[in-house]
């Protein structure tokens, strides 16, 4: 309850009954949604959910058909330079000639406005931005000679040249390696440690607990949202994957499985890694022993497919 003289954070974010559409089509609808501030909240759901429509939604990349955004308590606009966005990894023309430490600068312009060329301190930051991510020594490469993963981190970069209060980010986790993504969660994890909001787009149900402060679970409608503990639940996932949660099912069989076995063979029974390998099991034959090291990056992540063509998992 709030006293006289108490002064409210706004949230971060906050969606008030927006509905989003494409050619008169909604593909967002009645979404209600407030993200406070400092903490790091993963959008997730299927293929063709909406969840980066309702990215866009909140930079204004699309209109809103009805309701309205609101950043920090005030229009986007007003709030833009205090953004940073990293777009899906599908949505960027890695054709464009320019280099990673161009992509990188890029991220200081809003700070810079239009009139002002970056000089010597936003050279600085952005080459500290591509060390932060382990890309110092691509600064000159093409783009489009960058491999997946490397395009990844420049993007991340770009978004830490930012210096950011909110950051949205679409799948940056998509198509890295298990190396990449841990790189990319301790830079995250580093800007949430700053007071940083992050809202991030993420496929993987297997590391959902481990990264996320609070989900968002959305499937055209906002399914649930709220702390990790409560709202990262199976009727919850259900819900949000159209009632067909294969993977899941699939992987708590594989982690029983394996528990009934570890006895018969004297093994220590080493339970997180066990259950962190759990996923990679399912790409084993019955019966053969688990791998010697947690496949982090091999976890089950939602098989990609056109937008749209499906709303469950496979
Ligand atoms: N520019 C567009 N024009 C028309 N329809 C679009 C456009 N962009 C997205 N859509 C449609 O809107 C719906 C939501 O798309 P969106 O890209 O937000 O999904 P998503 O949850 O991000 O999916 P994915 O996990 O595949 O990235 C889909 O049905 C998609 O086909
Ligand atoms: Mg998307």
């Amino acid at each position: 309850m709030s006293r006289p003289g108490d002064i409210q954070t706004p949230p971060a974010v906050e969606l008030h009954d927006l509905t989003v559409a494409y050619h008169k089509k909604p593909v967002l609808w009645d979404i209600d949604l407030a993200i406070p501030e400092g903490e790091m909240v993963g959008i997730i759901g299927p293929n063709g959910a909406g969840k980066s429509t309702l990215i866009k939604a909140v930079l204004g990349l699309v209109p809103a058909a009805t309701g309205w955004v609101r950043v920090f308590g005030e229009s986007y606009a007003s709030r833009r330079r205090e953004v940073g966005y990293v777009p899906q990894r599908e949505s960027v023309d890695w054709d464009f000639p320019v280099s990673a430490l161009d992509v990188v600068l890029m991220g200081t312009y809003g700070r810079l406005g239009w009139c002002r060329r970056p000089g010597a301190a936003e050279r600085k930051q952005a080459l500290g931005a591509l060390e932060r991510v382990g890309m110092q020594d691509f600064a000159r490469r093409q783009i489009s000679q960058l491999s997946g993963g490397q395009q990844q981190r420049v993007f991340l970069a770009r978004a830490l040249a930012q210096n950011a209060r909110l950051y949205l980010m679409d799948e940056p986790f998509a198509g890295v390696d298990a190396a990449t993504e841990t790189a990319i969660v301790n830079v995250l994890r580093d800007l949430k440690q700053q007071g940083r909001t992050l809202l991030v787009v993420h496929h993987d149900l297997q590391t959902v607990e481990g990264y996320f402060d609070r989900v968002v679970l959305v499937n055209l409608r906002l399914v649930a949202a709220g702390p990790t503990r409560e709202v990262f639940t199976r009727d919850n996932l259900l819900a949000t994957y159209g009632g067909r949660l294969t993977i899941l099912d699939q992987a708590a069989e594989t982690v029983r499985r394996f528990e009934d076995w570890l006895p018969q063979t004297g093994a220590e029974p080493p339970h997180s890694a066990a259950r962190a390998a759990a996923p990679q099991r399912l790409l084993s034959p019955p019966g053969a022993p688990p791998p010697a090291q947690p496949q982090h990056g091999a976890a089950p992540q939602a098989a990609r497919r056109p937008p749209g063509e499906n709303h469950a998992l496979p």
